[in-house]
């Protein structure tokens, strides 16, 4: 695990280093737009096999790696391993989103929650992790990565995704204090989970909060950011002698940038309905910012994918502290060729331009 690291851009530019150029990497980078990922998957048989398969996730999360230069390798898993562990009863059905066989939906389902220990019901995550450490070799840092609180808590309560949140929104309005608890539960595990992606090996780690931006700023600040303040709070700060920096991205969180920095989080991620100026002037170099380029860009034309990719750098301006990404994950569609010449551009770019 002490092997150098032969590109550091990402580490650096999290904690807002000067860099000879801007990092890339993609949300969603291990996916369904690569055929050798339908290949792996064809051969796991599934979603969650390949989840909790160490040697078929690190096959599957050095992949993109293997492709195109990017920055970083993010670790191939899901948000969902927490209340998996949490014996749910998770599946993921070919084309239909994961599914849980027992939502959580009163007080004594959620006081019946345990606490996974990463060491055992999780394990398979942690084997992964030092596994892609291992096969990486140093070539480009790992980033771990867990969901929000409140973003598992909606797909625990919904049974599986949800388009207008019905089932948590009302626990949320009529029972308050029984969500909080489970809020809490999530909060602790994801502690756990994520300090021991960091023990295994995790170079920086990521919180994924898919769902706090249909909540009202207020309902923001009580059910989604106040618990992961608590997760960045007790996350682990140093491992083998370097930070590990923390990322936090809010999706249609581009109004609250300014509060999530003040979070202590190392950088924020943001969607590409907020322009990156207008975040930056909000977090007052306070943190680094991740993203955010529409990722239904790679559907447009060489010429114009690269206009739109210049637009998002321009946009971040001169300096340090800017990790290129898209504003979300990467949709199965995307032509793998729009992805090199994604990184490409990015890359050519120097950062003293603006
Ligand atoms: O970024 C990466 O490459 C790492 C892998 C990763 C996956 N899921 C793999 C995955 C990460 C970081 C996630 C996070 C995740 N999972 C989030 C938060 C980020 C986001 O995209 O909003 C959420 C909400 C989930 C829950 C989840 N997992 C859903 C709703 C789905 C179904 C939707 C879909 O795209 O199929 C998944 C499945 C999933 N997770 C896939 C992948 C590659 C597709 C599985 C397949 O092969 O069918």
């Amino acid at each position: 695990m002490s092997t150098t690291l032969q590109n550091d851009l990402l580490l650096r530019a999290l904690l807002r280093e000067p860099t000879p150029r801007r990092p890339i990497w993609l949300m969603r980078q291990a996916g369904r737009y690569l055929p050798e990922y339908r290949a792996t998957r064809a051969r796991a048989g599934g979603f969650l096999q390949m989840c909790t398969n160490p040697e078929i996730a690190c096959e599957i999360t050095l992949q993109p790696v293997n492709r195109f230069p990017l920055d970083a390798a993010i670790l191939f898993s899901d948000i969902l391993t927490i209340p998996h562990a949490m014996n749910l009863g998770l599946d993921f059905e070919a084309g239909e989103g994961p599914k849980f066989e027992r939502p959580v939906r009163t007080a004594a389902d959620i006081a019946r929650l345990p606490v996974p220990d990463p060491g055992r019901e999780l394990k398979y995550v942690v084997d992964a992790v030092a596994l892609v450490r291992r096969e990486l070799n140093g070539r480009v840092p790992l980033i771990g990565f867990a969901g929000s609180p409140w973003t598992v808590a909606t797909y625990m309560v919904e049974g599986g995704g949800s388009k207008t949140f019905g089932q948590i929104k009302r626990m949320m309005y009529e029972a308050p204090r029984d969500l909080h608890r489970l809020l809490e539960v999530l909060a602790k595990s994801t502690i756990l989970y994520l300090n021991a992606q960091i023990a295994a090996g995790a170079q920086a780690v990521m919180i994924f909060d898919t769902w706090g931006g249909v909540l009202t700023p207020a309902q923001y600040d009580e059910f989604s950011l106040r618990y992961m303040a608590e997760v960045v709070d007790a996350l682990t700060r140093k491992a083998d002698g370097r930070r590990v920096p923390n990322i936090v991205f809010t999706k249609g969180g581009g109004a609250w940038v300014k509060k999530i920095a003040a979070i202590g989080c190392d950088a924020v991620g943001v969607d590409w309905t907020t322009d990156l100026a207008a975040a930056r002037a909000q977090v007052e170099g306070r943190v680094a910012l991740q993203g955010n380029l529409d990722p239904a860009a790679l559907f447009a034309p060489p010429e114009v994918l690269r206009m739109e990719t210049r637009r998002v750098l321009e946009s971040y301006g001169a300096g340090a502290g800017h990790v290129f990404n898209l504003g979300h994950g990467i949709t199965p569609d995307v032509d793998p060729e729009r992805v090199a010449l994604l990184v490409e551009t990015v890359q050519a770019y120097p950062v003293a331009a603006a």
